[in-house]
């Protein structure tokens, strides 16, 4: 590996401790305006300082994130399909490695889908991005991508995250599942989880820990934080888990601690 895609990954994965936050708000690319997301701009601002890395697709980049922003991007150059379309895999790649390069991405990211009727497409796109980024020292993100119909467990997500591996991919995203260790031991490259649909933020924080504790080097979190009433708080709970080790009780502590201070901040300024 050369000198500039391992130094693009230490900026994704602390070479510290080897985890990271990577905030996900790359959701609009085929569900449009998301609940809490209709204005990225509004929604990614206050909680920049708190990730270790953004996920974006560039039309979001380019529109709602200052230029001297200090934050690594993992750019999502896959995507050409919507909700309301034929189907959700057959994804092509929309950016190009020029443009990455052009945008000073980090690292690049793309949806594979395992199982699915163009599960074949997405793997060689894979494999010809993970070319490309090698030539210019850009790492590929892999994000395993789950159909409807695909059963979210540990089989099936190791032969995801594996095949990714395979194909080349530096970093992979997943689900965490039951026997989750399984999927992490049958992948030579560090796995990330994401948040899925967005549950109580305790639960979420479960999820983390349990995430982390089972090999996960981070999360790729989109709606736990954003769509939580309180994201900042969220985020910096879901940095405690991932870099300080925190329990959730202890993440949840500083969760209702971070919100008390904030609300008897924003008093203090109405009161002003
Ligand atoms: C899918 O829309 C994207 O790859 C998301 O970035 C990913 O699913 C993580 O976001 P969330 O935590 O909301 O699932």
């Amino acid at each position: 590996m050369d000198w500039g895609l391992r130094n693009r990954l230490s900026r994704i994965l602390n070479p510290q401790d080897g985890k990271g936050v990577m905030l996900a708000v790359d959701h609009g690319y085929f569900l449009g305006p998301t609940e809490k997301l209709e204005d990225p701009k509004k929604t990614i601002k206050p909680l920049l300082i708190y990730a270790d890395s953004l996920m974006l697709t560039r039309g979001i980049l380019r529109t709602c994130v200052e230029s001297n922003a200090n934050i690594p991007i993992v750019l999502r150059v896959s995507g050409g399909t919507s909700i309301l379309g034929e189907d959700l895999s057959k994804e092509a790649i929309t950016t190009s490695i020029e443009e990455a390069i052009k945008l000073n991405a980090s690292c690049l990211a793309m949806s594979i889908f395992v199982g699915s009727k163009y599960e074949h497409q997405t793997l060689s796109n894979l494999s010809k991005l993970i070319d490309e980024g090698e030539k210019y020292g850009i790492p590929v993100l892999a994000v395993t991508a789950v159909g409807k119909e695909m059963a979210r467990d540990a089989r099936y997500l190791a032969l995801s995250c594996r095949i990714a591996a395979e194909l080349g991919a530096h970093l992979v995203k997943t689900y965490y599942c039951e026997n989750f260790e399984k999927v992490v031991e049958g992948c030579p490259v560090p796995v990330i989880i994401a948040g899925g649909k967005k549950l109580p933020e305790k639960d979420a924080l479960n999820l983390t820990f349990n995430a982390i504790r089972d090999g996960a080097s981070g999360v790729d979190m989109g709606r736990n934080i954003w769509q939580s009433d309180h994201p900042i708080e969220m985020i910096r709970a879901v940095r405690a888990i991932v870099h300080d080790k925190l329990t959730v009780e202890e993440s949840m502590n500083t969760f209702f601690l971070n919100k008390d201070m904030r609300s008897n901040e924003l008093e203090t300024l109405k009161t002003r």
